[in-house]
């Protein structure tokens, strides 16, 4: 697909059916994973590929809400950073995720990204803490989120491209108004 065609098809897809993604599909969303940019090219960026069912349970608990599609999706790539090799551990973890993103969309997969850094369960637990303990992940290693992957049993149809507002892009100054 032409790379606008696999933007204007990706969404947030949460429903995914049973069928597990395949080997291929999945090393090609890994290879996009590696295929993003970082700072000054440190590569502070780590990916947990996580297709165990409890484990993606675990994952899905971490928040009260907003989370649950990880129950049913066939693999969660849990985004990392070393925040030690680099301060932009934050812009290059996002990079990857949009790239898996785009990878999943042009593979015909559903995916959807899980913000965990900064959110907190009801009672006040930082997601991030039991993201950290299901993974096993070590101190200086910050938790950008988890990106959902599953298969989905219809098209995903790309977006109208007259439905693309431009009142957020300026020319020259802020003040100018694009829409
Ligand atoms: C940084 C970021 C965090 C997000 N966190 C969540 C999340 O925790 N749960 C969720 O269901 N969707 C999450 N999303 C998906 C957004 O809700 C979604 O991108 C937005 O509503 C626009 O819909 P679209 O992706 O279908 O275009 C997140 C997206 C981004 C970019």
């Amino acid at each position: 697909m032409e790379l606008m065609e696999v933007m204007r098809r990706r969404k947030s897809v949460r429903n995914y059916t049973d069928e597990p993604i395949t080997e291929e599909q999945l090393a090609k969303i890994l290879q996009a994973a590696m295929l993003a940019p970082t700072s000054r090219n440190f590569l502070p960026t780590n990916f947990i590929v996580v297709r165990d069912k409890e484990l993606l349970e675990k994952l899905a608990d971490a928040k009260d809400h907003s989370s649950g599609m990880l129950k049913k999706a066939a693999c969660g790539i849990v985004v990392c950073g070393d925040a030690e090799k680099s301060d932009t551990w934050i812009e290059d973890c996002s990079i990857a995720m949009t790239y898996m993103h785009l990878m999943a969309t042009e593979l015909g997969l559903g995916s959807c990204w899980v913000q965990t850094r900064m959110r907190k369960k009801n009672d006040g637990t930082p997601a991030e803490s039991l993201v950290r303990e299901a993974m096993h992940i070590p101190a200086g290693y910050e938790i950008e989120g988890i990106l959902s992957i599953g298969a989905v049993d219809r098209e995903l149809t790309p977006r109208d491209e007259k439905d693309l507002k431009d009142a957020r892009i300026h020319y020259e100054t802020f003040d100018s108004c694009g829409e």
